[in-house]
């Protein structure tokens, strides 16, 4: 190992762990290094990705509707915040938002967004709060002068969780916002495959980019020795389970060495690094309801290519 290497030690506890199943994996979260943030961020734009720009879409035909119906001084709470255009057509079309809570885990990420939304909204009171969006954040306590509060949650991060995720996130956030709230959640709906294939494995290669970065990162943080050479970008579509899968195939056997211990592959033999869930109206109307939320309006593109709920509180 060099000397100047700082290894990363949950990032090393999910490799190994990882790593050491049957079926190889690991898990999507560490996707987000800076090069990784930054791929992400090119995916967005790609034409293969429609999901962004539907969303984006959506949400300028209906956020004035929301504004009527929230009324003045609503605090709002993103989970997995940005600064995003996303959150900026939201902001800019409430009346009078009194907060905006950003919650996100890296802290400098959550501060940079606080700050580009104070710049953009002068006179708005941005609280950011850092953590695991899991793990919800801030409660109907610390706005309660607020007269209504909305939580949003786009860009489809639901479907990178599993079923017992979205359960106890949605139960979280429902019990911390309290039972005046609303929640707008963006999320991808199940269509033709080869629709879905193209938007996983786009033809310049930037998604492909974003798996290998992966390895790129155990290489860097825990002086591990992937050749990228001998790996290889899958996207899959999963019918029983209605995701997409992102793998990276062995294209050889091979062994890797990270932190002195010796991992083997075959060839053939894959890491999964991701799963994206395309959901059925029906079955995400039945996984809010188990979380105490009902629907109470179901907004979609003219090709029902996406999907943005507005739960209510039940
Ligand atoms: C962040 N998340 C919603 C993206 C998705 O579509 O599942 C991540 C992504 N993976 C490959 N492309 C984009």
């Amino acid at each position: 190992m060099t000397t100047d290497t700082v290894v990363n030690l949950d990032l090393l506890d999910d490799v190994r762990a990882g790593l050491s199943q049957s079926q190889k994996s690991l898990p999507c979260i560490w996707f987000y290094d800076d090069r990784g943030s930054e791929l992400f961020q090119q995916i967005t734009h790609l034409s293969e990705y429609y999901l962004t720009r539907t969303e984006q879409s959506i949400l300028e035909q209906r956020v004035d509707g929301l504004a009527q119906r929230l009324g003045a001084g609503t605090a709002v709470v993103e989970y997995g915040a940005g600064a995003s255009i996303k959150t900026r057509t939201l902001l800019a079309a409430l009346l009078e938002p009194s907060s905006f809570w950003p919650v996100d885990i890296s802290d400098g990420f959550v501060r940079d967004a606080a700050k580009s939304i104070e710049t953009l909204f002068p006179g708005l009171s941005v609280k950011p709060w850092v953590g695991d969006f899991m793990a919800g954040g801030p409660s109907r306590s610390d706005f309660q002068n607020a007269p209504t509060v909305l939580g949003f949650f786009p860009g489809s991060t639901i479907g990178n969780l599993s079923d017992a995720e979205i359960s106890t996130f949605l139960r979280t956030v429902h019990d911390q916002l309290g039972k005046d709230a609303l929640f707008l959640v963006g999320a991808d709906l199940k269509k033709e495959p080869s629709i879905l294939i193209d938007a996983y494995d786009d033809a310049q290669g930037v998604t492909a980019n974003f798996n290998m970065n992966l390895l790129v990162r155990i290489n860097r943080e825990l002086d591990a020795d992937f050749d990228l050479t001998n790996f290889h970008h899958e996207a899959r579509w999963n019918e029983d389970a209605s995701q997409i899968e992102m793998h990276l195939v062995s294209q050889c056997d091979q062994s890797v060495t990270i932190q002195g211990h010796s991992f083997a592959f075959k060839s053939g033999e894959t890491i999964h690094t991701e799963n994206s869930r395309k959901f059925t109206v029906e079955g995400l109307t039945a996984i809010a309801k188990q979380a105490d939320w009902s629907v109470n309006e179901l907004w979609s593109d003219p090709d029902q290519l996406y999907g943005m709920l507005l739960l209510e509180a039940a």
